[in-house]
């Protein structure tokens, strides 16, 4: 397969100064609810990029699980690598790509945790098995084979039966505060359009960049 020869051209939308929304996270808004009207794949997967302990980029998708003017919400293991990374530099940018849509939004924030109140709620909320999975994986630790996580989660399934678990410590939710979005839509001959919202002192800043 000759890989120069894939090529879209994207004519889905267009976003212009007069139809963007002046606050980025009502603008975030339309273009979430646009993707799962459109019925995309996992409408709500993101990329959380980090800044690794060892200096390099990182990144991986996980679920936005909340949002709103405070910031995005994610739930994870803090001892994973992303949980490591953000304690030694909370700089965090997310991305989401909606190829049905031709639509990527980038946020950069700082990451804080979520209250212990917020982590319980969403934990509470998860399927009992989904519960055990979390409490028997230290996510990010090599593990010597599948049969061990098996059977750690099989002795903890028969212990609890369908009791709901409490909630890890080492496991929470982190809140991205944003101060960057750059909304882009794909165009014709690669025209594209992208606006970019910048926080300065409170306001929000819209420019437009270069495709
Ligand atoms: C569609 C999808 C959704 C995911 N959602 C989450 C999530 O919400 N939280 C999470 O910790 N990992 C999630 N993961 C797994 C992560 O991508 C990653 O493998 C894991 O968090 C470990 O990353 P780390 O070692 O960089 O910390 C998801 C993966 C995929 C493909």
């Amino acid at each position: 397969m000759k890989l120069h020869t894939i090529r879209t051209e994207y004519k889905y939308a267009e976003l212009t100064e007069n139809n963007i929304e002046k606050n980025p996270l009502k603008q975030f808004d339309y273009w979430l609810n646009d993707a799962i009207s459109a019925k995309v794949n996992e409408p709500t997967a993101m990329s959380a990029v980090t800044v690794g302990v060892d200096g390099f980029p990182d990144s991986r998708i996980v679920l936005l699980k909340d949002y709103n003017e405070n910031g995005f919400t994610f739930f994870t293991s803090y001892n994973s690598n992303k949980g490591k990374a953000i304690a030694k530099n909370p700089a965090v940018g997310l991305h989401f790509f909606w190829p049905e849509l031709e639509r990527q939004i980038r946020i950069l924030g700082f990451a804080e945790k979520t209250s212990g109140k917020i982590s319980d709620w969403y934990f509470s909320s998860r399927p009992v098995l989904s519960q055990i999975a979390a409490f028997v994986s230290d996510q990010s630790s090599k593990i010597p084979s599948r049969g061990f996580l098996q059977s750690q989660f099989e002795n903890v399934k028969t212990e609890m039966g369908s009791k709901n678990l409490k909630r890890p410590e080492n496991w929470g939710g982190y809140l991205i505060k944003p101060v960057k979005f750059e909304f882009w839509q794909g165009r014709e001959s690669r025209l594209h359009d992208r606006i970019l919202y910048e926080n300065k002192n409170g306001s929000w800043i819209i420019s437009r960049l270069a495709p």
